[in-house]
């Protein structure tokens, strides 16, 4: 495996450092390098915010204090991941020039002041990004302690200002060529909305158009475009000037914003930003969202990436800023390094002592001001311990240089796909109560954690080769052929399991005629004629072997055609019709659940699936007691195992080990 870092390749530890709010105060910064060192800090991400600093005004470029704090970490063995300033544009410019400041979807433009609301479409702001960029690259890319680019800060939202409309309009003239085009992708007929001339588009806003779903799902394409397009500006300027160190932009998991797989082929590694509210309920539950979260971070590249923030105790934008209990930073530290994270980095190093994260937790609280007596009382906070407790972990797993190279391996994918999201988010019928993707993904991942298999996560542009089993829930939106990926893996002797609402309707929004699931009746083995969408607390039930399984929210009427039935319904009016069927297809195999179930048909389910098939759990033959897990890195030589304990109770562990393995 390529190394990360390759200047240093070794498991990170540290996180967002924030001096430029501290130069008034040198011996903070003196005090800051002593604390990270007991705290076994190895790398720290400097000046995601501080372009007030680097150009302080218009044109003057003030780098001088970077390099003494650059030179100092690094003397210190503190490696540096250098930021892109652009999350927060300076006062200065944002009065100067309005159009840098975004417009909101009312079409007023913002005041100045905020974080992550520039115009991605900006002219000068593009401008002015580009040669802070290349200035910071020219002076520090050959710093021996700079090991990678933070591009930007946590990309989001969407700009609505002229600029952004005409660039939307531009890329639709590109993708449909005429208007003909447009007004059949986009069913325009309907209502009268047809466009008779390009300056007519605007995008989906509440006041404007809504119910054109084609135009809400190329806006949403459009954002990512010009999102994307602006971080490979970013990522030139720097790369321009030295090529050799690695970019990342730090990501926030299910954000729905963008489509973070159109990221993956412009960065040279993902990273993100995890604060799961620990012990806010059930932990076990907690820990399954935030794997997933981990695997599709892992997906979006299908490589090694980088935990970039997570706190070491609270944070400061929830209902209630709860405490990480004892043992929880460790555990869910490590729960990231399992998943394939090759650092745990937090947000912050230290407390700034005003504005609004004053309180979020951080490494370095306020009693820590600057010598001696400051280091003691901090080495003596709670936090503090837990954070050395993790560097200790990350000194030893580097210690042997052994963890890091090693990656995640594994036979099952689940398909999770930001378009399809987009689309199903927007249908209006299905169940306005709640379609509910995410969670249904989430739902038949469980069983995979509660049995510690590792499981990919990809979208439709993904391989499926090299997989066992494909789990493609709520496929509505079938696009780019994924259907004929879908057979051919099936045909090759791949085991697929799809559900009710699949391929309904096109990469542009269209229901597909003729039969659903589209073009995959005979993948199937049976057509799906219409939905019983119960409202919440309506309930039916699917019956399998004799035992009956309660569904709800979603019931598809099917018709078999060559599909075997495995399980029927036991209520209504299709009571003993099919609701769960397997179809041979080739070499393969498809299931298709036409109701959603909890989650203990899918424990059935992919239970029998995982033996069948031979799917490597992390710990061969071990029975997992509840709310624990496991998950395994591994390189041609080694393999490691993690086990993770998100109970209360403590685990034998001589009761999972596993006999042979
Ligand atoms: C985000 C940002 C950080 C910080 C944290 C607080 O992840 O990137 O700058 O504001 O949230 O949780
Ligand atoms: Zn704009």
């Amino acid at each position: 495996m390529e190394p990360i870092t390759p200047k240093f390749p070794k498991l990170l530890h540290g996180g967002d450092y924030n001096p430029d709010q501290w130069l008034h105060d040198p011996d903070i910064l003196a005090t800051d390098i002593e604390l990270m060192k007991k705290a076994g800090i190895n790398c720290v991400s400097v000046g995601i915010f501080a372009w007030a600093h680097l150009e302080p005004r218009e044109g003057v470029y003030t780098f001088d204090w970077l390099e003494e704090i650059l030179d100092d970490l690094y003397r210190n063995g503190i490696y540096t991941v250098l930021a892109t300033p652009s999350g927060a544009k300076p006062l200065w410019m944002s009065e100067k020039y309005e159009e840098v400041r975004r417009v909101q979807e009312n079409g007023v433009r913002d005041r100045s002041g905020g974080r992550h609301n520039h115009c991605y479409t900006s002219p000068y702001y593009r401008e002015k990004v580009r040669e802070m960029d290349r200035r910071l690259a020219l002076r520090f890319g050959k710093h021996p302690g700079v090991i990678l680019w933070h591009l930007s800060n946590e990309y989001g939202g969407a700009c609505y200002c002229p600029l952004c409309v005409e660039a939307f309009r531009a890329w639709l003239r590109e993708k449909y060529g005429t208007l003909d085009a447009l007004n059949l992708a986009w069913w325009t007929h309907f209502w009268s909305h047809t466009y008779t001339d390009w300056d007519q588009i605007y995008p989906p806003v509440p006041n404007g158009e809504t119910c054109t779903h084609g135009l809400t799902l190329d806006w949403k394409r459009f954002v990512t475009r010009q999102t994307v397009d602006f971080m490979k500006m970013e990522r030139d300027a720097v790369k321009s000037v030295c090529p050799e160190i690695p970019v990342t932009a730090n990501l926030m998991g299910f954000y729905d914003g963008l489509d973070y797989f159109k990221f993956g082929p412009e960065l040279d590694v993902v990273s993100w930003d995890n604060y799961p509210q620990w012990h806010t309920r059930d932990n076990a539950e907690i820990a399954v969202f935030s794997a997933l979260t981990h695997d599709l971070m892992r997906g979006i590249k299908r490589a090694p990436f980088l935990l970039m923030e997570s706190t070491p105790s609270s944070t400061n934008w929830t209902p209630a800023a709860m405490l990480k209990r004892p043992g929880m930073h460790l555990l869910s530290s490590l729960q990231a390094v399992a998943h394939g994270s090759n650092s745990v980095q937090y947000f912050q190093f230290r407390k700034g002592r005003g504005s609004s994260e004053k309180f979020h937790g951080a490494v370095v609280d306020h009693v820590g001001d600057r010598g001696p007596l400051a280091i003691a009382r901090t080495e003596n906070t709670r936090v503090f311990r837990d954070v050395k407790e993790v560097g200790e972990r990350l000194a030893f797993l580097n210690g042997d240089g052994r963890l890091y190279g090693t990656e995640v391996r594994a036979e099952v994918a689940i398909v999770f796909d930001t378009e399809n999201r987009w689309a199903i988010d927007g249908a209006a019928g299905l169940r306005n109560c709640g379609t509910k993707y995410v969670e249904t993904v989430l739902e038949h991942y469980r069983t995979f954690w509660e049995k510690g298999v590792q499981v990919d996560v990809t979208d439709m542009d993904g391989d499926l080769s090299g997989y066992k089993l494909v789990i493609a829930p709520m496929l509505y939106m079938v696009r780019g052929g994924f259907e004929r990926k879908l057979k051919a893996f099936v045909e090759n002797g791949g085991t697929l399991v799809a559900t009710y609402w699949t391929g309904l309707v096109d990469e542009t929004d269209l229901c597909v005629t003729g039969g659903f699931p589209g073009n995959m009746t005979d993948l199937f083995g049976l057509w799906d004629e219409e939905w019983d969408a119960l409202p919440d607390g309506f309930t039916n039930g699917v019956e399998v072997d004799g035992t009956v399984y309660t569904a709800r929210e979603v019931c598809a009427r099917i018709h078999p055609t060559t599909a075997e039935v495995l399980g029927v319904y036991t209520e209504d009016f299709y009571r003993g019709e099919a609701a769960f069927t397997r179809n041979r297809f080739g070499a393969g195999t498809a299931y298709y659940l036409a109701a959603r179930t909890d989650t203990d048909l899918l424990r059935r389910l992919y239970g029998t699936l995982l033996e069948t098939l031979g799917i490597r759990a992390a710990l061969p033959g071990a029975v997992l007691p509840r709310g624990v897990t496991a998950h395994a890195r591994e390189s041609g030589t080694a393999r490691f195992v993690f086990v993770g304990n998100y109970t209360d109770a403590r685990a034998n562990t001589r009761r999972f080990s596993p006999e042979n393995g």
